[in-house]
């Protein structure tokens, strides 16, 4: 098997490569949906389980204040990998979906108004969507997209124009529609496009509209850094960067952590609990009621560190030479119709793809065979699906573990599915 020098190094810490599927070593290209874990990470959760296990901020003994240390010091290696210097604007959260959950209950919808709006694109999975529909619907307030190119091209396909941005933003200006919020995906979990976020924020703020970003596939495939992006939120889960699941993050500026009201009541988030009222903790604690994920969360800290020891521009230039590659081999079908920009330029490693009149979980189970897993279905993106004139698709995502033989190994796969379906 033909390895490159990064992955040859890190293919032995993570166990689960070791695995046959059906006879075949396992070939995981599902990482958009979630990521291995490598020794350290499982190692941290067995080491806190076995030596620290406490909860945290409520005892005085020493396990208590150790499971403390580790909680508040994870909590500061993860804001700096993100670039931020104030753990106050860190809040832990079980995911992805509920910190955007958290942010559409707790800022936006005490603050959403009939005839407001919320801007989002179609490219957003739906833990980007449902939860401003629900605010939407309860508030009045009215669900705007703003669409992705359809129009093939060099790089022109599944991306994000941002003219229109700019033209929707004017318009609603125009119409003294106030849009309370952008939500946009970093990277889109389908396309693969990666989006300029900076820009973005960039051009929102100038109409006085906030940004909150969905960095759950970003995470793991760039650099992060909130305070050059300067968008007001940010979210993203541990199990998509190596770390566990049950844990995600959830960044807010300073400003917007002032506007949010309690998201969950409980312990933990309160000052002081009288019988009618209460008053709250300062944040993060104010918003992460009850006993909070103390071993999820140094497993977080254990992958952080995992990556930045790898190194973040070596993880992006790996799966730019993994992206090279697919992007070539998956040229070679004639029949293949390719969902996302052709060139590399401006895309991640996940991309989806369908063979032409094979039903995508035909492909899916005729690629298991051969020990590849990869997704197949409308990927929690029914919107952008039907925006492309389809109900589902097969998807490649790369790790940091992945290498180009895999790539081959899953199209000679992709050869005899079509075999066996195009008879
Ligand atoms: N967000 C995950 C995916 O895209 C579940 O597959």
């Amino acid at each position: 098997m033909q390895v490159s020098p990064l992955t040859a190094k890190l293919r032995d810490d993570f166990p689960i490569l070791k695995r046959k599927i059906n006879g075949h070593p396992l070939v995981y290209l599902d990482n958009a949906s979630t990521t291995q874990k490598p020794n350290c990470v499982i190692d941290a959760l067995v080491n806190f389980y076995e030596k620290h296990n406490s909860n945290v901020s409520r005892g005085v003994y020493t396990l208590a204040e150790e499971a403390t240390e580790i909680y508040e010091d994870s909590r500061e290696s993860i804001a700096k990998f993100i670039g931020v210097a104030d753990t106050g604007k860190i809040i832990f959260t079980r995911g992805t979906t509920e910190s955007i959950n958290l942010v559409a209950s707790a800022w936006a919808q005490p603050k959403l108004k009939t005839g407001d709006r919320i801007l989002v694109t179609e490219m957003e999975h739906h833990s980007n969507l449902v939860p401003w529909q629900l605010a939407a619907q309860t508030s009045g307030a009215e669900l705007l997209y703003w669409p992705v190119n359809l129009e093939s091209g060099k790089s022109g396909t599944g991306r994000l124009d941002l003219q229109k941005l700019e033209e929707t933003l004017k318009d609603s200006a125009k119409l003294k529609r106030k849009i309370r919020l952008l939500a946009v995906t970093a990277v889109s979990n389908v396309l693969g496009t990666v989006n300029p976020v900076a820009e973005i924020v960039k051009i929102a703020h100038a109409y006085g509209v906030p940004v909150l970003l969905d960095a759950a596939q970003a995470v793991a495939r760039m650099p992060i850094d909130v305070s050059a992006w300067d968008c007001d939120f940010l979210a993203f889960s541990g199990h998509k960067i190596y770390g566990p699941t049950g844990i995600g993050v959830l960044y807010a500026k300073n400003e917007r952590i002032a506007e949010m009201l309690p998201f969950q009541g409980g312990g933990g988030m309160i000052r002081q609990v009288d019988r009618q009222t209460s008053t709250w903790a300062d944040a993060p604690q104010k918003f992460e009621a009850g006993t909070p994920p103390v071993a999820e969360v140094s497993g977080l800290a254990a992958a952080v560190e995992y990556v930045l020891d790898v190194g973040m521009p070596e993880i992006q230039q790996h799966e730019l030479e993994l992206t090279t590659h697919a992007l070539k081999r998956l040229a070679e079908f004639k029949d293949l119709e390719l969902y996302g920009p052709p060139v590399t330029d401006g895309r991640s490693g996940v991309l989806s793809f369908n063979l032409r009149n094979v039903h995508p979980h035909d492909v899916a189970q005729v690629l298991d065979e051969s020990g590849i897993a990869v997704r197949a279905g409308h990927h929690c993106t029914q919107v952008l699906h039907k925006r492309f004139g389809i109900t589902a698709s097969v998807r490649m995502s790369f790790g940091l573990y992945n290498n180009t033989s895999e790539i081959d190994h899953l199209i000679s796969a992709l050869d005899q599915a079509r075999d066996i379906f195009l008879v």
